[in-house]
């Protein structure tokens, strides 16, 4: 039997990222300074919006509900089948994460059931891109202005991606991007947040650091605020010139890591229409972060470990939220049975840019052989 060794995802670091650490390291300023003013330039390029670097895409989540003011007896709708960083951002606020179904082809929040989950406490919905699907976002958005909701989408999945000929960021309220190791770009650890909103663009500079009034400009001049004023709660959510040396080295090379990504989901694509259920999903405008198929329940399980006999790493992203010991008691996550149903069926297979084609016929073969 062929045994590899496929990781299902992983970091792609070449001497470019190498030496613009070094060069950070020899500077000895590696706090938040003018590498982190660099990158935040360069992705304001990228999305021609305004762009404010943080250390994680969930402390991106979590600032953005902060800065639109959602808190203490607020709701926000979201879907269960995500990572528990939305649900966790959303708690953190003081608010209550109201878990929705999906709709099982696309794997994005389903608004029929979000529909019957608003009531006058909802502020807010949370649009996941799974997997860098963006589902009915014109929908979304459609649904958001008929009850007055603000929109915090997680882009965590989908830097890169094009919805309609536009690209996710650059249109809509607000838009956190994770930069986590694995991401379709990283900065090490990560993320960003995007938006037009000058109101919230202030307060997330000083909420992610401390809400010390305007020290992101006087880090941005090498110095510190000494003399300063504090009006809200903040946090330290900055992000380091390290992270940000890494990010930029990334940002150039994505136009590599993009028709890497999406020729290789194609070709998953291809050889497994027909014998597992794929998300609907068109790689000519998405920039997929994972690879997710849904396989019969009844294989699922055993299909995992015909998969790590071969070395193939697969996974399931994710474990429904309102099945978690921490949201589980709110009446309103009882039970989604949809959402419950993909999750028995759901299987991660690898992608990343280092995977080959070869690779990718490898598992695709084991799969067919094995279903
Ligand atoms: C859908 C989703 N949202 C949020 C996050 C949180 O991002 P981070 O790990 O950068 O905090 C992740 C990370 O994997 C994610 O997959």
């Amino acid at each position: 039997m062929e045994v590899k060794n496929i990781r299902l995802s992983k970091s792609v670091i070449g001497q470019e990222e190498i030496d613009a650490v070094t060069q950070v390291l020899k500077d000895e300023y590696l706090g938040m300074g003018k590498y982190v003013q660099k990158f935040e330039t360069e992705l304001s390029g990228f999305f021609q919006r305004d762009a404010t670097l943080v250390n994680t895409g969930t402390a991106a989540l979590h600032l953005a509900l902060q800065c639109t003011g959602v808190g203490r007896g607020d709701e926000v709708l979201v879907q269960s089948l995500t990572y528990v960083a939305c649900f966790q951002a959303i708690q953190a606020t003081g608010a209550k994460p109201i878990a929705c179904e999906v709709v099982p082809e696309t794997l994005t929040i389903d608004l029929e059931d979000a529909a019957q989950k608003l009531n006058s406490r909802t502020k807010a919905i949370m649009p996941v891109h799974y997997a860098g699907n963006v589902g009915d976002l014109d929908g979304i958005y459609e649904f958001a202005r008929k009850y007055g909701l603000r929109v915090i989408e997680d882009a965590s999945h989908a830097f890169g991606t094009f919805y309609k000929g536009r690209q996710i960021g650059s249109f809509g309220d607000i838009c956190c991007f994770s930069l986590d190791g694995i991401k379709n770009i990283t900065s090490g650890e990560g993320g960003v947040i995007i938006t037009d909103d000058i109101k919230v663009q202030k307060f997330l500079k000083d909420a992610r650091l401390l809400s010390v009034e305007n020290d992101t400009e006087s880090r941005f001049r090498g110095t510190r605020t000494w003399d300063f004023d504090v009006k809200h709660q903040g946090w330290r959510y900055h992000m380091s010139n390290i992270m940000a040396a890494i990010g930029s080295a990334q940002l150039t090379k994505f136009p590599v890591f993009r028709e890497k990504r999406q020729s290789l989901a194609k070709l998953y694509q291809k050889k497994l229409a027909g014998h597992v259920n794929l998300v609907k999903c068109d790689y000519n405008e998405v920039v997929p972060h994972i690879m997710v198929i849904m396989a019969d329940p009844a294989k699922r399980d055993h299909l995992k470990t015909v998969l790590k006999d071969h070395g193939i790493a697969a996974g399931i992203h994710y474990k429904p939220n309102h099945l978690l010991t921490m949201f589980c008691g709110n009446q309103d996550n009882s039970t989604l049975k949809r959402t419950e149903s993909v999750y028995a069926q759901l299987i991660t297979l690898p992608l990343h840019p280092d995977l080959s084609e070869d690779n990718v016929l490898f598992i695709c073969g084991i799969i067919k052989g094995t279903l």
